[in-house]
């Protein structure tokens, strides 16, 4: 008896964790993570420093905050709407020690984006698109956009890189 409540709570809580994850793969991107080499050059690029706020837009297991911080010694946010990528992410924050990095659990498009001196992100065509208003709204001047892969059309890249299995492409509001 005890046994059956107890997977039935397991198979609930996963087909939730599930849904959401399909959802969040719906609206922003599924969960794929950028090279570490390419967070690198391309934080180098944009002259990320000391005390910058960086927000990652679907942080995935938080790489990209642990190098803003550990690396370049900004203060970073990242939003996640993946339950169980979200899971991994907090595992692999504390593993890391990247303390002061804050990973929260929630979708980015709800998300005040004024703070951020540095937008990084790796998303999807479809995800940049609905971002744009949202970055022209809300973005301050001099606020740099790194992101992997897909660009902002329309939109003038400060720099791309290329050399990686996808470009990297960064702007400056
Ligand atoms: C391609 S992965 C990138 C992960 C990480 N930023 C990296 O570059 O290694 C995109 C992530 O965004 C998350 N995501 C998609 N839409 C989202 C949304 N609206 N809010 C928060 N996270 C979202 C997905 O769950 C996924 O983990």
């Amino acid at each position: 008896m005890l046994l059956s409540i107890f997977l039935g709570v397991f198979l609930l809580i996963l087909a939730i964790s599930l849904a959401i994850s399909y959802y969040s793969f719906f609206i922003g991107a599924p969960y794929v993570f950028t090279p570490k080499k390419a967070i690198r050059e391309m934080f180098e690029l944009a002259q990320i420093k000391l005390g910058q706020k960086l927000y990652d837009l679907g942080a995935g297991d938080g790489r990209a905050m642990i190098i803003a911080k550990s690396e370049f010694g900004a203060s970073t946010e990242g939003f996640e709407l993946s339950p169980i990528v979200y899971l991994i992410g907090r595992l692999n924050l504390l593993f890391h020690r990247a303390k002061g990095a804050k990973l929260y659990f929630k979708n980015f498009y709800n998300q005040d984006l004024s703070e951020a001196n540095v937008i990084f992100c790796f998303l999807s065509p479809h995800a940049m698109e609905r971002l744009k208003p949202k970055f022209e709204k809300e973005l301050k001047p001099g606020t740099k956009i790194i992101s992997y892969s897909f660009s902002l059309h329309g939109w003038q890249p400060k720099e791309v890189i290329e050399g990686y299995p996808g470009k990297m492409f960064l702007y400056e509001i």
